[in-house]
């Protein structure tokens, strides 16, 4: 599967769409592409932001946050839409330590919550619904991270989940790895239940929106 299924020229066209950023987030890109650091990246960022814009969110919550590149874009449409509170959850401390550093530069310091630990139980224990959640763990774990989603998403909130086409490896007949398949199972239940209303858009790496009805 080495061709990719969005021609080069049309994904670039797409990119060169998505307005320019602060220094700061200019840098987190160029950080992730020297480390090979997989950041959502700007054009998905964006869309993000845009949902996060159009339903007003002021409580989202990511689970696998990284060094705050996605958290940036929640943190800027929170501010934006009057104020409230992101979540930044991952269980690597020095890449929580990061996300520090470079949310509290672009001036969004008060309104993160850190959390270093497993994703997925931190969201069970998180008081109150949310607005908005983003998934970007481990993508064997998305299956299992559902029941508790749906449980702390309000009813109208929007989830958002990346990689959903997994650099095309889900079109691999032959692939099972546990990655895959996790991925393949969570747009199964995702898109055969009426509690969700789901698309899948085909930027980057694939970003499923699904709205709880
Ligand atoms: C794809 S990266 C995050 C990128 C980030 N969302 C961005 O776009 O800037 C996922 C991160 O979450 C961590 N992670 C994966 N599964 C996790 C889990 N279940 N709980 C906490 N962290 C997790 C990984 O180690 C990695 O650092």
């Amino acid at each position: 599967m080495d061709k990719p299924l969005i021609p080069q020229n049309l994904m670039d066209y797409i990119d060169s769409l998505v307005p320019s950023r602060p220094p700061e987030m200019q840098a987190m890109e160029t950080e992730a592409e020297w480390t090979n650091f997989p950041i959502i990246g700007p054009t998905s960022g964006y869309l993000c932001y845009q949902v996060a814009r159009m339903i007003s969110a002021k409580r989202v919550f990511e689970l696998g946050s990284g060094f705050g590149y996605s958290t940036a874009w929640f943190a800027r449409a929170v501010t934006e839409n009057g104020g409230g509170e992101v979540y930044h959850v991952v269980w690597d401390e020095d890449l929580s330590r990061q996300a520090h550093a470079h949310l509290s530069a672009l001036g969004y310091g008060d309104i993160i919550h850190y959390h270093v630990g497993e994703a997925v139980q931190t969201l069970r224990d998180a008081s109150g619904l949310f607005d908005l959640i983003f998934n970007d763990i481990d993508k064997e774990d998305y299956p299992n991270s559902l029941p508790v989603i749906a449980e702390k998403l309000r009813p109208g909130g929007v989830l958002i989940v990346d990689n959903m086409l997994w650099h095309n490896r889900i079109f691999d007949g032959k692939d099972h790895t546990p990655a895959t398949d996790g991925i393949r199972r969570l747009t199964g239940l995702l898109t055969n239940n009426p509690d969700w209303v789901t698309s899948l858009i085909p930027v980057r790496d694939g970003v499923m929106l699904a709205y709880k009805v």
